[in-house]
């Protein structure tokens, strides 16, 4: 059993916390959001995770969860602080790291004892020591000496599953170079021994960034890919599968759509644009997998516009906003983009999200052609489209011939390659998806 502290009570460190409570450690997690704190110590969460809010109250029940926003409560006899701060994307793309080098700063009026502080949040190169830079100097200016150890151990869990990941972790990466703080990380990682890879810290450092870049290439690849079968009248689903059962490429991270979104693919592959500049190392590889992704929402987009002509006037019915299903985060949700770029054009929309409607609200207050409905029929009511955007399960069994009714006009764009093309223009619906031609999807063997 470790005394834990964790600084910052987002996504990743609540998940972290919680997940470290159910394995017997005493957590306290922090935040400098006074309403989060004090929503989380009534065992409420601040966003959609599945199973953390019982995980949560289970961990408060036993006495082995705690929230505060002080930083002296948190981290007294504390042992283990990590640090699962945001790293958002500055205006030029590199990674602004001065969430972490704040709290860094500020943990560092309250050292005393051997910390080992952890850092979770993704960071670029060079981070991590420049966290222990940041503490060395306030206990200089304090001018005492504390004994700790500054360690990288990038998170890779993903929502909508992240409690799965915590407790079922594929691999523990440590960047560390001290041989007490290994001893002490290693104990507390000890269920998950078998996955622990111990490494330098810049390698660590950039183990999530690469990890990232990677999962963005492919799905880059595969959107790149399905304009062109569009072009000459191929399938992406049947060349997904070819080059899928490849046991070297796996089928996994290989479905194209409208562009990949949320809090981490975009501004990690951005930020790593920035780290291979700024060590005078092309990024021009690293660009274009952003530079597809843009374009990807554009052509999307267009082909909306080039179904009617024009937009001004028409109604549209957008299903799902959050990035991906399971989660209600809307950061950088492809969503945003798409209900901007028809908004401009003249269309009213209609929106629908089975769990992100509350934080969508927040993002798109400010548009008067917006309306948000009920449900996924609601959001159909007197359409001249449906635009599938997230692949919430329940979209998958929609009563198309009741949406159908409902809708002004029988159109789909499905973003997401959810339905068959064959059932759908089986039903009357003019259908539109990604990769694949109208012949070639009715001989799919999807
Ligand atoms: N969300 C994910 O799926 C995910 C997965 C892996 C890694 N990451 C990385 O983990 C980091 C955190 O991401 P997140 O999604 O949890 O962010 P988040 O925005 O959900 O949470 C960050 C929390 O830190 C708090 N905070 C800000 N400044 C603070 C300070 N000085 N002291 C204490 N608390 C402070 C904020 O109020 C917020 O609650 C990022 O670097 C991200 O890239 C995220």
């Amino acid at each position: 059993m470790k005394k834990i502290t964790i600084i910052g009570s987002g996504y990743v460190g609540l998940v972290t916390g919680a997940c470290l409570a159910e394995m017997g450690n005493l957590v306290t997690c922090l935040d400098v959001d006074r309403e989060k704190i004090e929503a989380l110590n009534t065992g409420k969460i601040p966003f959609f995770e599945p199973g953390l809010e019982e995980l949560v109250k289970r961990g408060i029940e036993a006495k082995r969860l705690k929230f505060t926003t002080s930083y002296e409560n948190a981290l007294n006899g504390t042992e283990i602080c990590f640090l699962a701060l945001p790293t958002p994307s500055r205006s030029d793309g590199s990674c602004d790291d001065s969430y972490v080098l704040e709290a860094a700063k500020e943990l560092a009026k309250y050292l005393h004892d051997y910390l080992i502080v952890v850092n979770k949040s993704t960071i670029p190169v060079g981070t991590t020591d420049r966290v222990r830079n940041v503490i060395q100097k306030e206990l200089e200016d304090r001018k005492i000496e504390a004994p700790f150890d500054v360690v990288s151990n990038p998170e890779f869990l993903q929502e909508g599953t992240a409690i799965y990941n915590c407790m079922h972790p594929d691999r523990i990466i440590l960047g560390i170079e001290s041989v007490r703080a290994q001893k002490v990380l290693e104990e507390l990682y000890s269920p998950f021994r078998e996955v622990i890879q111990v490494m330098d810290i810049p390698s660590a450092e950039l183990s999530k960034y690469a990890a990232n870049a990677m999962l963005a290439t492919r799905l880059s690849f595969m959107n790149h890919l399905a304009g062109l079968c569009e072009k000459i009248g191929g399938n992406i689903d049947c060349v997904r599968k070819a080059i899928g059962a490849d046991p070297r490429i796996g089928e996994r991270y290989l479905l194209p759509g409208i562009g990949f979104g949320g809090s981490c693919l975009p501004k990690d592959v951005d930020a790593l644009c920035a780290i291979a500049e700024e060590h005078d190392h092309p990024s021009d590889f690293f660009r274009s997998i952003l530079d597809i992704n843009a374009s990807q929402k554009h052509k999307f987009f267009q082909k909306i516009v080039s179904y009617f002509g024009s937009l001004e006037g028409k109604t549209l019915a957008i299903w799902g906003l959050s990035f991906k299903p399971n989660t209600d985060d809307m950061r950088e949700a492809p969503s945003l983009d798409l209900i901007r770029m028809c908004s401009e054009s003249g269309a009213s929309l209609r929106l629908f999200d089975p769990i992100a409607m509350q934080k969508a609200k927040i993002q798109l207050a400010d548009d008067c052609n917006l309306q948000f409905c009920h449900d996924e029929y609601d959001a159909a009511k007197g359409a001249d489209a449906v635009i599938l955007v997230t692949e919430w399960p329940e979209f998958q069994s929609v009563d198309f011939n009741k949406a159908g009714i409902l809708m002004h006009n029988k159109a789909v764009f499905d973003g997401r390659n959810l339905y068959d093309m064959h059932e759908m223009e089986t039903l009357g619906f003019d259908y539109f998806c990604i990769g694949k031609s109208a012949t070639q999807a009715r001989e799919s063997i999807v």
